[in-house]
């Protein structure tokens, strides 16, 4: 197989055959900015959709953002080659308020609120509209991909692929396998994982899956560490990233990712799994409550320059 692998530190960019040309991201946000990016740097056509031009537009600036570093360490024996890259992936680029009229696409990826109904709804809606071959996948971080995909028809065409932030440079891919996906639709997953420049692994249809699994107990006991004033938060990121070698603290991680997100994760890992590890906890109620998500809001446990 014709496959070229460009690795940096902290990038992946790879062209590799695969028979998904066309994607649709349904989303626009952290999530589905850097999965079109990734998507239009590896050579494929991708309409992002989201509800309103405003969000899009700020997708677009920050891809354009983020294609521009990625850029600068592909090409910095090139320079003269970075103008053309991040141009020619904004051209795959295209956005759109309208999800009906972006079905045509060979794989269309959710990544919207992580909420079931609203997950749902969605779903129902591109099993009617899109193409009999167009492959559905969902970007959940917690729900059961089963449940996201209950009421549609196509369950063989259907599974989990669940991206990490900041999309550009984590490698990961998690392929999670729906009860009734089909073998051709799961190795199309794998393959386009590939093409985009991820290492791909497979998960069953299980809480969390493998990362969120191991992560969302830790990122607990650090918010409730936190809450009790054991230490500040600023000693517990450094502690965990001096003393367990992780490249950021829990504390900062959680406002990095989105403590609403936070908040909704472990929600559904304790409803899921009935581990008291995933009891609510009021520090990040409160936060969650006074609209202070983390970065994107300008405030979370930390506070940040706009
Ligand atoms: N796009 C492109 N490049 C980016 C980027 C982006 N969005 N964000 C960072 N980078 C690049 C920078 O250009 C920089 O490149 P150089 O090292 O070549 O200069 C590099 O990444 C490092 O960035 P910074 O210097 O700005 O900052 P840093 O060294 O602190 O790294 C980080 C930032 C990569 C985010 C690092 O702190 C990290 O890996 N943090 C942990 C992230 C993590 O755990 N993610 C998973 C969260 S869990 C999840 O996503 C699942 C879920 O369901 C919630
Ligand atoms: P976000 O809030 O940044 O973005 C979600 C976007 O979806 C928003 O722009 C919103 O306007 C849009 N949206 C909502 N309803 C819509 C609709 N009906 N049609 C079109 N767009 C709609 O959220 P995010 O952090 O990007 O998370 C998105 C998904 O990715 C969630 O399921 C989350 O669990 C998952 N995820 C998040 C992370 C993370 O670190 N933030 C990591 C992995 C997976």
């Amino acid at each position: 197989m014709n496959k070229i692998f460009v690795w940096t530190r902290k990038f992946s960019i790879s062209t590799s055959q695969n028979a998904i040309k066309t994607v649709t991201v349904i989303g626009g946000g952290l999530m589905g900015s850097g999965i079109a990016q990734v998507t239009a740097q590896a050579g494929q056509n991708v309409t992002i959709v989201d509800l309103e031009p405003e969000i899009l537009n700020k997708a677009q600036k920050s891809i354009q953002a983020n294609l521009g570093r990625v850029a600068k360490k592909l090409y910095k024996d090139d320079p003269g080659k970075i103008e053309g890259f991040v141009k020619e992936s904004l051209d795959r680029i295209k956005i759109s308020t309208k999800v009906e009229d972006s079905v045509n696409a060979d794989l269309m990826v959710e990544a919207m609120v992580e909420k079931l109904d609203i997950k749902q709804d969605l779903f129902n809606k591109l099993d009617k509209l899109a193409p009999e071959h167009t492959i559905l996948a969902t970007n959940t971080s917690s729900i059961s991909v089963n449940a996201i995909g209950s009421g549609i028809k196509r369950k063989d065409k259907f599974g989990g692929l669940h991206f990490f932030n900041p999309v550009p440079v984590m490698r990961l891919l998690e392929v999670i396998k729906s009860d009734h996906i089909s073998e051709d639709t799961y190795q199309a997953m794998m393959e386009w994982g590939k093409s985009v420049g991820k290492t791909c692994i497979t998960c069953k249809d299980t809480p969390g899956f493998v990362v969120n699994r191991i992560l969302a107990p830790y990122s607990a006991e650090a918010l409730r560490m936190y809450e009790r004033g054991d230490a500040s938060a600023e000693d517990i990121d450094t502690a965990m990233r001096l003393g367990a070698g992780y490249p950021m603290g829990p504390l900062e991680l959680a406002d990095y990712t989105g403590l609403d997100l936070k908040k909704s994760i472990l929600a559904v890992m304790l409803k899921e799994t009935g581990n008291p590890v995933f009891e609510p906890i009021g520090v990040l109620d409160k936060l969650v409550k006074e609209g202070k998500y983390g970065r994107k809001t300008g405030e979370g446990i930390y506070k940040y320059n706009k």
